[in-house]
């Protein structure tokens, strides 16, 4: 079995849900307190031993390739000033991982989205978060996908019991326990954004998978699914019929930073726990509740 070390993150969505500010900031490189929603993407594949990143961008969000790039600028304003935390900071965000990049050019959904880093990818398993959506957890939920994977040899969803309504947002699949297992269950069919009526269950696939090669055959004979879009899930859903595809309940706590709410409560909690901010906005969220 080929080890992990490549994973994709496509941002290249238009961001409607957070316009007017998406039209010129990418979703992407809004702040969770001081640092973008892709680098916690970034970071959460190179905990998981992830060393060959491709992000899949847009128009309009050349700003990611400057993060991760080097600043000399700052470094040498901050090395002169003696600020040596600060210095080391940017200079490991440089470092983090083989970054590349790569334009969709069209935005015709998530699976043409992925479709597009077949010759990055080769013939090796590998790992997709999706753009907008940030988990915090004790374990990275991507180590969490490839122990799986390692584990069964199988393609991997990451999933969550959600309440009904978000399921007609997102998807809905079809699963079967594992005899020893709490938390990962086989898939074997699968719905995007299923009408009222058309659920499997109320498990939802949040924001990280893992593939094999083998899904961008798929990929390419694809038709435009929900929305009109060409969908990932419409591809999984026949890798699942065909050979079953692993769902893994994940731990973790996950944000949906392509929405206004999202955004505000991954900030509150990050908030609460950064050296600079903690106390205060503690103090100032108890303030608030008392007028609530
Ligand atoms: P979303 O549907 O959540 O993102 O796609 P969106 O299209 O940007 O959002 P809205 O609905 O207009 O607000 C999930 C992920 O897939 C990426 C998005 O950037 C997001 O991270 N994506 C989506 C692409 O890279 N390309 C696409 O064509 C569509």
């Amino acid at each position: 079995m080929k080890a992990v070390r490549k994973a994709i993150i496509p941002a290249a969505g238009l961001g409607t849900r957070m316009l007017p500010i998406s039209a010129t900031v990418c979703k992407e490189m809004l702040p969770i307190v001081d640092l973008p929603a892709m680098y916690y993407l970034v970071k959460e594949a190179v905990d998981s031993g992830i060393t060959d990143i491709l992000i899949i961008t847009g128009r309009g969000k050349g700003i990611m390739e400057d993060f991760f790039d080097h600043s000399p600028e700052y470094e040498a304003a901050l090395a002169q000033k003696g600020k040596s935390e600060e210095l080391k900071t940017l200079r490991e965000i440089a470092s983090m991982a083989n970054i590349s990049f790569l334009r969709q050019r069209e935005t015709k959904g998530l699976g043409h989205a992925v479709g597009r880093a077949r010759s990055f990818v080769g013939d090796e398993p590998f790992v997709v978060l999706y753009g907008d959506d940030i988990i915090f957890s004790k374990t990275p939920v991507c180590r969490q996908l490839i122990d799986a994977y390692e584990k069964y040899g199988k393609a991997v969803v990451g999933v969550k019991g959600v309440p009904m309504e978000w399921v007609r947002k997102y998807s809905s699949l079809k699963v079967d326990s594992i005899e020893g297992e709490s938390s990962l269950y086989t898939c074997t069919d699968m719905i995007e954004k299923p009408k009222a009526g058309e659920e499997f269950s109320n498990l939802s696939i949040l924001g990280r998978v893992l593939l094999t090669p083998e899904i961008f055959d798929i990929i390419d004979s694809l038709e435009p699914g929900a929305g009109g879009e060409y969908q990932l899930t419409d591809a999984m859903k026949r890798v699942a019929r065909e050979d079953g595809i692993l769902a893994l309940e994940f731990e973790g706590e996950r944000y949906d930073l392509g929405s206004k709410i999202g955004f505000l409560k991954a900030n509150i909690v990050k908030g609460l726990s950064h050296p600079e901010t903690k106390d205060e906005l503690r103090e100032y969220i108890k303030s608030l509740a008392e007028e609530l």
